[in-house]
């Protein structure tokens, strides 16, 4: 099975949480769109949901094929989010942001009863971090934010580097136009003390590290889709 049949397997598994007239909110990225892709079929048989999506990129293609989209503002209050990861955790602690939504996935993720994670098993980690941690910035004051973030992450005896995201030769704008550094670290030990250093820097708008917000992870590999609850 190659990457992309798994994210389907991990899709597919989701599907079955997903009832009759919910309020949906949908993620963003490669394993997310498999899910829309399903999710669409179901639609075309008559299943009723109203989806609000987590970016520009997944709203497309949620038009495109056919699911009725609300945004969050017309429904602020959602029953489930199903959205993918670039790493995963045994305490189900995400890396998220590889696509650069991290916000509104967020955003989203936190105004949802329930969040369910969906990948294959690459994402599923020991600890976090070998995948570098996207930040969002304002690009007010970038470097005076570029510092104070190493400095946070020094206090927490991380370094590593702190890469400005392009999108070719131009500098990568998320859809609410921040920035986005992606973080070397490497490893992050401590989620919770990294993501309060973060959080307290102003010119940050949000990182990739969701903590307490998945409550079920559906892992795909080899021998289909396992689940994984939050501790
Ligand atoms: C989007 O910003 C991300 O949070 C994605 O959910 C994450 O990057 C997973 O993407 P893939 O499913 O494409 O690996």
């Amino acid at each position: 099975m190659d990457a992309r049949e798994m994210k389907v397997k991990a899709a597919q598994a989701a599907l079955a949480y997903v009832e009759d007239g919910m309020r949906l909110g949908i993620g963003t990225g490669s394993t997310a769109d498999e899910f829309v892709r399903l999710l669409a079929e179901k639609v075309d048989e008559g299943f009723k949901v109203e989806g609000v999506p987590t970016s520009e990129r997944t709203a497309r293609l949620c038009v495109e094929l056919g699911i009725p989209l609300k945004s969050l503002d017309e429904l602020p209050e959602l029953d489930l989010t199903i959205d993918g990861a670039d790493e995963v955790d045994a305490n189900l602690t995400l890396i998220k942001g590889g696509g650069g939504a991290l916000l509104r996935e967020k955003i989203v993720a936190a105004a949802s009863a329930r969040m369910i994670v969906i990948a294959d098993e690459s994402k599923l980690v020991g600890m976090l971090g070998a995948y570098p941690l996207p930040i969002e910035v304002n690009p007010f004051g970038l470097a005076a934010t570029q510092i104070a973030i190493e400095k946070a992450a020094s206090r927490l005896g991380l370094s590593g580097a702190l890469t400005l995201r392009k999108s070719g030769a131009d500098i990568f704008m998320t859809d609410g136009g921040h920035y986005i550094l992606d973080a070397s670290f490497g490893r992050i030990p401590d989620a919770d003390a990294l993501s309060a250093e973060l959080n307290f820097i102003p010119g940050v708008v949000e990182h990739g590290l969701f903590i307490h917000m998945a409550s079920l992870a559906i892992i795909a590999g080899e021998a289909g889709a396992r689940t994984l609850e939050a501790k």
